[in-house]
């Protein structure tokens, strides 16, 4: 993996540092500086613009060139041919399941739906008008309260069960947090449907009222689940690696890949998208709000639009539109948001300051749409955007685990006071 070498000098004269630099199978070489310290450096890099983290097999992203792949395979395929529990077990193992495999695991996954009960009386501790996010994070926190059997992070079965047990459980839970919201009775999930299905059938079924579920918008929640699976070492993934590498068990390490995620910069954008939507109001105020925008003095940005990444297109965001297409005329939806989202987006492809700066619209900018036209609640998004997520970060968990690793633990550039005495308060 190390054929090649680099060299820094620090000072003119002084000999130089050597560090090998690694080939992956694809990307860009990384110098491996993990030997630096023992000349008395460290590396800078905030927002870890130049970092890789880890050594990963799970996804490949070439941001320049608009590719995302996971375990190979490219995410449009996936998209089109796959299901999100198959991408699922293509994320943990590493390869497509043969039909045996995949039976079986749908059939784990699916008869491991229900929660605990007592989880119920937990929910109620939150207000009616608590965010989803918030209980949300709080539930999937308050799981490791429930699973005491199977939290040795050292037994490669335990960390399996809890993969499987996450990834059954968190549509359970995304449910009850919309279903307490607005005050109806929690429906308990259907293990002979779908795991898109169900998850709708819990959302939008009441014991009063059981409807059939529109196997258009089935397919586009399953879509919009497959997209959003992973990412390589987004924010929350890379969250959920931190928290992982200190030996903290499955459940908090994912509540606090949710909480990462929750951020608007991070997946909490796909509801800030629907909320600028209504703050834009009119096409006849784009003007104004592209110019806030560009504005380095104003804070507002345009919501759904760029990436640290992509800087060509998001991938996501080509099979989200596709998608967003077929829902809408399935439900024969004529949003004038949609029209105001089109507008904005043709509007900002065209200028020079997205267009220098290669601000493309992102997976979130479609995906909120679509999930607004399916009746989910603006509030709901990133719930589902966290959902989807759990397979990427429970396979990196599962990942990280598997292999020696360290605590993860970064230094400072340090600027503030060198060593003073202390004052006493009467002299301050
Ligand atoms: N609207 C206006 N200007 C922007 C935007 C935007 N959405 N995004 C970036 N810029 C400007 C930014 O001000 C900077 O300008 P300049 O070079 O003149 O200082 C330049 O573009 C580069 O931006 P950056 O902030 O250095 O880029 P970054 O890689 O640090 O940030 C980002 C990426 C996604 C956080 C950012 O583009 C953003 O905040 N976008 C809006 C939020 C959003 O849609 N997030 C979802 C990302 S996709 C889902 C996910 O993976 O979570």
């Amino acid at each position: 993996m190390a054929d090649k070498k680099s060299q820094l000098i620090i000072e003119e004269g002084a000999a130089p540092i050597e560090f090998p630099v690694l080939s992956g199978t694809l990307g860009p070489d990384v110098i491996d500086v993990r030997s630096l310290i023992a000349s008395g450096y460290f590396t800078y890099d905030p927002g870890f613009m130049s970092t890789a983290s880890c050594e990963s097999k799970i996804t490949y992203i070439d941001g320049d060139k608009g590719i995302l792949l996971h375990r190979g395979y490219p995410i449009e395929e996936l998209a089109a041919k796959s299901d999100y529990l198959e991408t699922c077990y293509l994320l943990i193992h590493g390869e497509l399941p043969n039909k045996a495999q995949k039976d079986e695991f749908v059939n784990t996954i699916m008869s491991h739906t229900m929660v605990n009960e007592q989880l119920k009386s937990f929910l109620n501790g939150f207000r009616r008008d608590a965010h989803p996010m918030a209980v949300l994070c709080g539930i999937v926190g308050a799981l490791s309260a429930f699973y005491y059997d199977s939290l040795d992070n050292d037994n490669p079965k335990h960390r399996e069960i809890s993969a499987h047990r996450l990834i059954s459980k968190m549509p359970t839970i995304a449910a009850m947090a919309y279903k307490y919201s607005v005050g109806q009775p929690i429906m308990y999930p259907r293990n002979d449907l779908s795991y898109a299905e169900n998850f709708l059938h819990m959302m939008f079924n009441t014991p009063a009222e059981i409807k059939p579920i529109n196997p258009v918008l089935a397919r586009a929640m399953e879509r919009i689940f497959i997209l959003h699976a992973d990412h390589e070492q987004n924010a929350s993934t890379s969250t959920v690696r931190l928290t992982g590498s200190t030996g903290a068990n499955p459940f908090a390490c994912i509540a606090a890949g949710i909480a990462a995620l929750w951020g608007p910069a991070h997946g909490g954008a796909n509801e800030a998208v629907l909320l600028m939507l209504d703050e834009i109001g009119d096409a006849s105020n784009i003007d104004k709000f592209i110019a806030k925008a560009k504005d380095k003095n104003d804070p507002f940005k345009l919501m759904g639009f760029g990436h640290r990444v992509y800087k060509n297109f998001d991938p996501r965001a080509q099979v989200m539109k596709q998608t967003c297409d077929e829902v809408l005329s399935e439900l024969g939806i004529n949003d004038p948001q949609l029209d105001l989202a089109m507008k904005l987006e043709e509007y900002a492809l065209n200028d020079p300051y997205f267009k220098e700066r290669n601000l493309y619209p992102n997976v979130d900018f479609y995906s909120g749409i679509i999930l607004k036209a399916i009746g989910i609640p603006t509030s709901m998004f990133t719930v589902i955007f966290a959902m989807s997520r759990t397979a990427g970060w429970i396979s990196h968990w599962l990942e990280m685990l598997a292999e020696p690793h360290k605590i993860n633990r970064p230094r400072q550039l340090y600027t503030g006071y060198t060593q003073r005495d202390y004052t006493p308060i009467d002299k301050r």
